[in-house]
């Protein structure tokens, strides 16, 4: 076995797992989750699923991953094995390595947009589409889902192929010289660009040239942060806001784990894994709560932010930005901040999502490690094909749907509880405090023991059972009368029928679930060959 490498400083490691959690969804997918669901009455169920799922799962994670990385394992396979001595260990941990895997492909897309975009905001390419349609054409056209500027998906496609290549660059260095060096320039960078263009939207004032006088920053402000409080009895906006923490922060897909195991045996978890949260909650809700729909809001109006809004994360970023850059002063350089930012928000976090592989493959295969980075490379490259050229099909979106949204859930209903009631939450407690910085209250033993299983069940189940097809079901035959939250659509089983999708759009909708399908079954196969072969590293009773 190849000795294990380490971080080199703590700080690093602080910048190198914020980098991982602080994506763009804490610039994009925030503050339009946050306008669409009850304004500041999203930060009540927002924090309350911080401080109840977040917070326990990221110190969880933590331990997990550190006392993996001990018996010399950096994905979940091997770390759930550790902890629970049962065959079927193993194979839960593969939900993780699934998950990640999945993410990172359509992840490095959506990505390469942004450095796409940093490119025309410097080149003024998108200068002159300064409404909403021509620029919407703009995007749609680069993405292939539309008409518009792009006649063809090249840019799109080299812009991909260079965001592939620099990611695995970083990667092929290593975790102290490739990871942490990156993260160590990128994230003060982001942090600056980010403080920077917050402090900027306070100086626009009230631009619009016709006078408007409610279009302002003020009245963005209130937009995403007055409080409705009517919107707390919405089943809905407590699941979107336990969704939002669960992708800003990265929990349930096995790379916290996996940059911890790179963590000494006595090294801190407890205060750096709050210091990690900390920093992503103050880019997101500082930061992104701060840029994107106030600024909107000033220069369109409340009533067009909304309809942005209603439009999602990319009409946010991609459209409305853009088209404020050509009416500003050195729009071209506050474009292109705007767009770096992002770039780094998202190579940081693409990054830790290919770690796993990474480690899985030279843990398991004692493949080395440019060996491992290279092929997982290719097979990432080979799997974007179908995410680029089949984007406009929603090929995309049913990854996002299905591994970036749904399985999390299972991957961190599955540790906590493979950590507290099988493992024992009093072994994972001493475990979590070893080496501890800080003295973590008594009270989230309790948590991590009984609520966020139970929060994390009680969500699986709403999601699942959101969803027509269901209520009609149980009302029709059974007569039971479901609660008005349960019939809008969007639950699990709905999406699984697909009511809603284009029908000629099922085809590639298919097409994506078989791929994913594949790739889950791979893995499955490849962790039975591995602890076929590998007796002395996977039966950790001698290490
Ligand atoms: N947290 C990232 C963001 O806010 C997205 C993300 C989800 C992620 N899971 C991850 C990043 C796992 C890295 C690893 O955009
Ligand atoms: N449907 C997702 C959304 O609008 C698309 C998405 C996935 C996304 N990952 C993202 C958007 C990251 C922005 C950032 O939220």
């Amino acid at each position: 076995m190849q000795k294990r490498e380490q971080w080199g400083t703590r700080i690093g490691l602080i910048l190198a797992m914020a980098g991982n959690a602080v994506g763009l969804g804490n610039f994009l997918r925030f503050p339009v989750q946050a306008a669409q669901n009850g304004g500041g009455a999203f930060m009540i169920p927002y924090f309350v699923a911080f401080i109840l799922l977040a917070i326990p799962l990221m110190w969880v994670e933590w331990t997990i991953g550190r006392n993996g990385g001990r018996y010399g394992h950096g994905s979940m396979p091997g770390m759930l094995d550790v902890l629970w001595k049962h065959p079927i260990a193993k194979y839960l941990g593969v939900c993780a390595l699934f998950v990640s895997t999945i993410v990172m492909i359509y992840y490095t897309y959506i990505e390469s947009w942004t450095l796409g975009f940093s490119f025309f905001s410097i080149m003024k390419t998108y200068f002159g589409m300064d409404q909403f349609d021509s620029m919407h054409g703009f995007l749609s056209s680069y993405t292939g889902a539309g008409k518009g500027y792009f006649e063809s998906l090249w840019p799109a496609y080299l812009f991909m192929l260079a965001t592939l290549a620099m990611n695995f660059y970083i990667l092929s260095k290593g975790i102290k010289k490739g990871i942490e060096k990156f993260a160590k320039v990128a994230m003060p960078l982001l942090l600056v660009f980010g403080a920077f263009l917050a402090v900027w939207t306070f100086t626009v004032g009230t631009p619009d040239p016709a006078g408007h006088p409610d279009w302002s920053v003020g009245v963005g402000f209130a937009f995403i942060w007055e409080p409705d409080l009517a919107q707390l009895g919405n089943a809905k906006i407590w699941l979107a806001a336990a969704g939002q923490i669960f992708f800003t922060l990265s929990v349930g897909m096995g790379t916290l784990h996996a940059y911890a195991s790179y963590l000494k045996e006595s090294d801190d978890i407890a205060l750096s894994g709050l210091a990690t949260s900390s920093i992503n909650e103050f880019t997101e809700v500082i930061l992104g709560g701060t840029i994107a729909i106030p600024i909107a809001v000033a220069f369109f109006g409340l009533a067009q932010t909304q309809v942005i809004a209603a439009g999602g994360s990319y009409d946010l970023g991609f459209v409305s930005m853009p088209i404020i850059f050509q009416q500003i002063p050195m729009g071209q350089y506050l474009g292109f901040m705007w767009f770096f930012l992002l770039f780094f928000a998202g190579i940081t976090s693409s990054v830790a999502m290919s770690q796993p592989l990474i480690s899985f493959l030279k843990e398991q295969f004692d493949f080395s490690h440019k060996k491992a980075t290279y092929s997982i490379g290719f097979v990432i490259f080979i799997c974007l094909q179908f995410v680029v050229f089949y984007h406009e099909h929603g090929f995309l979106d049913e990854m996002d749907y299905w591994a970036g949204t749904f399985m999390l859930v299972i991957v961190a209903l599955i540790e906590v509880i493979v950590f507290a009631w099988i493992f024992g939450i009093d072994k994972g407690w001493k475990e979590l405090n070893r080496g501890a910085d800080i003295k973590i209250p008594k009270i989230f033993k309790f948590i991590i023991k009984y609520v966020t299983p139970g929060y994390l069940l009680i969500i699986l189940i709403l999601w699942t059972v959101q969803g027509q097809q269901v209520s009609w079901l149980l009302e029709d035959t059974f007569g039971i009368i479901m609660p008005e939250f349960m019939k809008q659509s969007g639950g699990a089983i709905d999406t699984l029928i697909m009511s809603g999708v284009d029908a000629e759009d099922i085809p590639y909708r298919w097409a994506s679930r078989g791929m994913m399908v594949l790739i889950f079954v791979g893995l499955i196969i490849m962790v039975k060959i591995a602890w076929k072969r590998n007796k002395p590293l996977n039966s950790h009773f001698d290490v």
